[in-house]
């Protein structure tokens, strides 16, 4: 089949695409259906943290799918069971939810928050969330994210998010009072263009939190799952939160997500909360796998290995093209361009065969597999330096 052939019209037409199918992936690299190789360091949006269809995601898939796709969330699974279970035991939280998407497991978050409220805080609800944030999609999470361009969507709003701005202590202390129950962020706002929070502000945020006896919620859906060199990003702060959600690398390619609590602040009750597909075996199998791959010896230190390494060729690019900084941590980077031409660099890198993102116009973002290798940084980096010096030499003729 032909591009001119493929039916693009009969999918809602909800954001700009380029008119290629892709059909085949492997590691770093995903092939279109004309042949054309890409390699991809977008990765689903920072999902596909073993790169395309790797062997354990895929194998784990194939081996439960012949025995149990679904019982049904009224009774429980092995994978499911295994899944939380080592969860909780590499993190500082007792139990897990599971859900299908990040704006779920966020909306459970806000749930779960509220109900806490409810039982512990006088009917408390309000949470204070930050400028420039990204929790999803649904109408709560839209509403908690401080993305710009949301401001005017889907009027009228869900109530109860304040938003402080990010690495402001006293911009949170401000926004406190006895309707709020809980403060909740990224540890580093990917959407917004990769703004770290810092860890002093981590440990900060904790301290005022507990003073005044609110939850600490992480949204780690971009920054978990070892993107930052670290099983959680938390864990660089050394710092306790009490919620924690998780999505994208979660399950390596596939749909899952989960909701994180401490038994303290874990207080759904029967009806509060569930699913018809959450934490089924299917997805919980090769959430396991990604896990038990994650876990393995040095391969968090091959990840902040591969991290700093993509930062050091990012930042000898920037000062060969008089960019400005390289900012995240481990493999959630981005390079500040200084002027609005990621989308123009977007999409030279495209015709190339080199996928990334521009997540804001002066910004391009890096959120390769976890095992990018440094063959594919260099692959990368050589073509960007190709398209800024392109850039560079237009720039100087005009
Ligand atoms: C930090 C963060 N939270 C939540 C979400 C929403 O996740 P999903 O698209 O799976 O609903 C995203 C997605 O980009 C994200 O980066």
């Amino acid at each position: 089949m032909t591009h001119a052939t493929h039916p693009f019209a009969v999918l809602m037409d909800i954001t700009a695409r380029p008119p290629t199918v892709f059909v085949k992936g492997e590691g770093g690299y995903l092939w279109d259906d004309a042949g054309k190789r890409y390699l991809d360091f977008m990765q689903g949006w920072a999902v596909n943290c073993l790169g395309h269809s790797p062997p354990a995601v895929a194998e784990a898939l194939a081996a439960q799918a012949k025995v149990l796709l679904t019982p049904s969330p009224a009774f429980y699974n092995e994978p499911g069971l295994k899944l939380a279970k080592a969860l909780v035991e590499h993190s500082c939280f007792d139990q897990v939810f599971f859900a299908n998407s990040g704006a779920e497991a966020n909306e459970g978050a806000i749930k779960l928050a509220r109900k806490y409220g409810k039982l512990h805080r006088a009917g408390a609800y309000e949470i204070i969330t930050f400028e420039g944030g990204f929790h999803g999609r649904t109408l709560a999470t839209m509403s908690a994210s401080g993305k710009k361009a949301f401001e005017p969507l889907f009027e009228p709003k869900v109530s109860g998010f304040r938003k402080a701005r990010l690495n402001d202590l006293d911009s949170v202390k401000a926004l406190i009072s006895d309707n709020t129950v809980a403060v909740m962020l990224e540890p580093i706002q990917g959407e917004a263009g990769v703004w770290p929070a810092t860890d002093q502000f981590l440990g900060e945020l904790r301290a005022l939190t507990k003073e005044h006896g609110l939850l600490l919620i992480v949204d780690e859906i971009q920054t978990g799952m070892g993107r930052t060199g670290k099983l959680f990003h938390y864990e660089h702060a050394g710092i306790e939160p009490d919620v924690m959600t998780l999505g994208k690398g979660i399950g390596g390619g596939v749909p899952l997500a989960a909701l994180l609590a401490t038994e303290h602040a874990s207080c759904f009750e029967h009806g509060d909360q569930g699913g018809t597909f959450n934490g089924n075996p299917l997805m919980c199998a090769a959430g396991l796998a990604v896990l038990e791959t994650i876990d393995e010896p040095d391969f968090l230190k091959s990840v902040a290995d591969a991290g700093l390494f993509l930062e050091s060729e990012l930042q000898r690019l920037s000062a060969r093209h008089g960019l400005g900084e390289v900012r995240g941590r481990g493999l959630l980077l981005a390079l500040d361009l200084r002027l609005p031409i990621g989308a123009a660099i977007v999409a030279q890198a495209f015709a190339e065969g080199v996928l990334l993102n521009s997540p804001q116009p002066d910004a391009l973002r890096f959120m390769p597999a976890l095992n990018v290798t440094r063959e594919e940084i260099f692959e990368m980096t050589d073509c960007l330096d190709a398209i800024l010096t392109k850039a560079g030499a237009a720039r100087r003729v005009a």
